[in-house]
């Protein structure tokens, strides 16, 4: 087991690919704190886990908030060792019918959000001299989309708080990556994913040509969290079935019969 002991929180755990990476961690010998806006669904999945697995209500955007679940996994476990700021939410709308307050909540909850959980956890980490946080972002952070644009400038954001949050812990053995999945088939994306139009065309506009799982993006996770990743750091894992290697001109085909 690779992460035998160890204490992880995972924000938005409660649901999609958050609930995943929790079950998966939990597999792996972790002790699993499932962080979530949605307080039953952070019980549910904790619960279904067993063992030491806590569910919490938390809302990524409160430094108060934080701060207390930061200390109630202290209390609890006596350290924590990773932290998974998979929390995120999206808005989509025109350019023009974006407001102010969409503007805002996305980058609250998306790119604000990750900093304030960093700084819940960062003086225990600091303490114990050793730490690991992942940021989840996406695809987003590498295209512009239509329709997205307060997501992908927050998703675009992660990365660059990922790998300034990992310059600024140099030499504190705390190291900070991001994963970048692809089109996942959570909740986040359900109604995408069946229906009729985008369903299969989206599916088969990545190398793989299926959606992604929410399981699908544990693998990263797990080797992020893990020692096996030890030398990676202010760096980032696409997880998108090549979506974003996939892009070709209309007519060019590879060639395989000469
Ligand atoms: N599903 C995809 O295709 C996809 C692609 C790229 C990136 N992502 C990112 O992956 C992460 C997980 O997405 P998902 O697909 O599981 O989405 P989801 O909507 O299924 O789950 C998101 C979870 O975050 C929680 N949450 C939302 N706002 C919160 C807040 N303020 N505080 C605490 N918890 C909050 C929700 O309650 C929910 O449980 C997100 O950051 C999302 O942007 C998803």
């Amino acid at each position: 087991m690779r992460l035998e002991q160890k204490v992880v929180i995972v924000t938005g755990g409660g649901r999609g690919i958050g609930a995943a990476i929790c079950q998966a961690f939990a597999n792996e010998g972790a002790h699993v704190v499932v962080a979530d806006i949605n307080e039953e669904n952070a019980k549910g999945v904790a619960e279904k886990i067993g063992g030491q697995a806590m569910g919490v209500a938390l809302d990524v955007r409160s430094p108060d908030g934080a701060a207390a679940m930061a200390k109630s996994v202290f209390d609890k476990f006596g350290r924590i060792d990773v932290l998974m700021n998979n929390a995120g939410a999206r808005v989509i709308k025109g350019l023009m019918q974006h407001t102010q307050e969409d503007w805002q909540q996305m980058l609250d909850i998306n790119l604000t959000g990750p900093f304030i959980c960093s700084q819940a956890v960062l003086p225990q980490m600091m303490n114990q001299k050793s730490g690991n946080i992942i940021n989840v972002a996406s695809i987003a952070s590498f295209m512009g989309r239509p329709n997205r644009v307060a997501y992908v400038a927050a998703k675009s954001g992660v990365l660059g708080l990922t790998r300034a949050m990992a310059a600024d812990l140099s030499g504190k053995n705390i190291r900070v990556n991001a994963i970048a999945p692809g089109m996942v088939a959570s909740p986040f994306n359900q109604s995408f994913a069946e229906a009729e139009d985008t369903g299969p065309a989206w599916a088969s506009e990545n190398l793989i040509g299926r959606w992604g799982q929410p399981e699908d993006i544990a693998g990263a996770a797990i080797f992020l969290a893990s020692d096996e990743s030890s030398f990676i750091n202010g760096s980032e894992i696409k997880v998108e079935g090549g979506w974003l290697a996939a892009r070709s001109r209309s007519g060019e085909e590879p060639i395989w019969d000469e």
